[in-house]
C-alpha cells in the first residue's frame, strides 16, 4: 500500500502536513487558489485587521545572501550567493475585513478538501479591542474557514498591544485567545513570537486561555546590515530604518530549539511548525521534535510567489521517506526524537570524572604555563 500523505491535526484532515504560513504568498484570492492546485495541504492567510495599514515606502522584503568563499554577507544581487535569510517589514494585510470576507468563501467552495485557517490580529488594549478580535473571528469562520490563527507574533507593530508585543505577554496571550475561543466554533491556533526570554510562559497563556494548537515561529526581530560603503543600512527609507523580522534557512536552527522547548512542555498539545523550511528534510526536524503541521514562508516567496516547486519537493520528500522507512504516515514519526533533547550535564562525559555542571572546576583546561 502507498504510503498515506493526509494527517489529521487539531481535528482537521489535511491533504498534507504542510501549509503556506501567513505573508505574501496568501496575500490575496489568486495566490491561495494557485496554491491549493499546486499541492499545498492548508494555507494560513495574510493576517487579516479590520483596519487599513499603510507600509513603508519601497521594499518590504529583501533577502540576505552569503557568498560561497568568504564570509561576506549582502543583500545586493550577485552570483552564486547562497540565501542566507529574508528580512521584512511588511505589516498585516493591506486589505481589511471587508475585502477579505467574500473572498475566503470563494476559496473554501473552489477548494473544500484542503484547509484554508484565517489569520487575524487586532488590538488588545481594551473590551472594545477584544470584540474586534471577536468580529474577525466570527466573520472568517462564518465564510467556512476550517481554523483560525491568532497572530500574536509580527515583529515590527509599534502598537504596545499588538503583535509580538501582546506575544511577549502571557496575561494578554491569555485574554486575547480566550476572548477568540468564546465566539469560535473552530480550532484556534496562536502563534507566538520567539523573541522572548521563554516561549513556554506564553504558550502556558495560550493553552490557559484554551488555544487549540501553538504555531512557532513568526519571524525573530533583526536588523538589516549596514553598507561600509554608504554606512546606511541595507534596507532603509531616507536613512532610516525600524527593526523587521528574519526568516528563512537562518532561523531554521533557532526555531527548532523553541519548538523543542515547547514540544517538552507540553508533549501532548499540538504544534504547527515554522522557519527555514524549503526541503522536507527541514521539516522532518519538526515532525520529529512534535509538531504535527508545518508552513513554509520565505522559501515559497522565492518560487514563483506560491512555491508550487516546493510543495512538489515537500510532499514528494515525505513520501519518500516514509517508503523507505516502511512508515505508512508521517503521524508514525511525530515527537519520536523529542526526548532526545537534554541538559548539558545528562551528554554523556569523555572520561569518567563526574561534570558538576560547570559549578566547579573541573572539565576546564589548567592554565598555560609559557
Ligand atoms: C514578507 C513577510 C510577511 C509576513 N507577514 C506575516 C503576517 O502577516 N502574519 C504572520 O503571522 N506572519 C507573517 N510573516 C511570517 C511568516 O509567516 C513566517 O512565520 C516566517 O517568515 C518564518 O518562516 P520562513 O522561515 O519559512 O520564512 C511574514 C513573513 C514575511 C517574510
Amino acid at each position: 500500500m502507498p504510503p498515506d500523505l493526509s494527517t489529521t491535526f487539531t481535528g482537521l484532515r489535511f491533504p498534507n502536513p504542510f501549509l503556506l504560513s501567513s505573508a505574501p504568498p496568501t496575500e490575496s484570492e489568486s495566490n491561495i487558489l494557485r496554491a491549493f492546485e499546486a499541492g499545498w495541504g492548508g494555507v494560513v492567510t495574510k493576517t487579516i485587521g479590520l483596519h487599513p495599514v499603510v507600509n513603508v515606502v519601497g521594499p518590504k522584503t529583501k533577502f540576505l545572501r552569503a557568498d560561497a568563499d568568504s564570509p561576506h554577507l549582502s543583500m545586493k544581487k550577485r552570483p552564486a550567493a547562497a540565501l542566507h535569510s529574508s528580512w521584512n517589514w511588511e505589516l498585516i494585510s493591506d486589505k481589511t475585513l471587508d475585502w477579505w470576507v467574500p473572498r475566503l468563501g470563494r476559496i473554501k467552495k473552489a477548494f473544500p478538501q484542503h484547509i484554508l485557517v484565517a489569520s487575524i490580529m487586532a488590538g488588545s488594549g481594551s473590551d472594545t479591542e477584544l470584540r474586534h478580535w471577536q468580529e474577525l473571528a466570527t466573520a472568517c469562520q462564518e465564510q467556512g474557514c476550517d481554523a483560525l490563527e491568532l497572530n500574536l507574533s509580527c515583529p515590527h507593530m509599534d502598537r504596545p498591544d499588538m503583535g509580538s508585543n501582546v506575544g511577549k505577554d502571557q496575561q494578554l496571550v491569555s485574554i486575547v485567545t480566550k476572548s477568540v475561543k468564546e465566539v469560535s466554533t473552530v480550532p484556534v491556533w496562536a502563534k507566538l513570537t520567539p523573541s522572548t526570554t521563554d516561549i513556554v510562559v506564553e504558550a502556558r497563556g495560550a493553552f490557559l486561555g484554551g488555544a487549540d494548537a501553538i504555531s512557532s515561529s513568526n519571524t525573530f526581530t533583526s536588523l538589516p546590515l549596514i553598507d561600509p560603503a554608504t554606512l546606511d543600512f541595507e534596507v532603509h527609507v531616507d536613512g532610516l530604518v525600524s527593526t523587521g523580522g528574519l526568516g528563512g534557512p537562518a532561523i531554521l536552527p533557532l526555531s527548532l530549539a523553541k519548538i523543542s522547548q515547547l514540544t517538552q512542555a507540553f508533549p501532548n498539545k499540538s504544534f504547527s511548525g515554522i522557519g527555514g523550511i524549503s526541503l522536507f528534510e527541514h521539516a522532518l526536524n519538526y515532525f520529529l521534535l512534535g509538531c504535527g503541521t508545518v508552513q513554509i514562508c520565505t522559501a515559497a516567496m522565492l518560487d514563483h510567489a506560491v512555491g508550487p516547486n516546493v510543495i512538489r519537493e515537500l510532499t514528494d520528500g515525505l513520501e519518500r521517506f516514509l517508503e523507505a522507512k516502511g512508515w505508512r504516515r508521517i503521524d508514525d514519526v511525530v515527537g519520536v526524537r523529542r526526548d532526545r533533547v537534554v541538559a548539558q550535564s545528562k551528554i554523556r562525559r569523555p572520561t569518567e570524572k563526574e561534570y558538576r555542571g560547570g559549578y566547579e572546576a573541573e572539565g576546564y583546561a589548567e592554565p598555560t604555563t609559557v
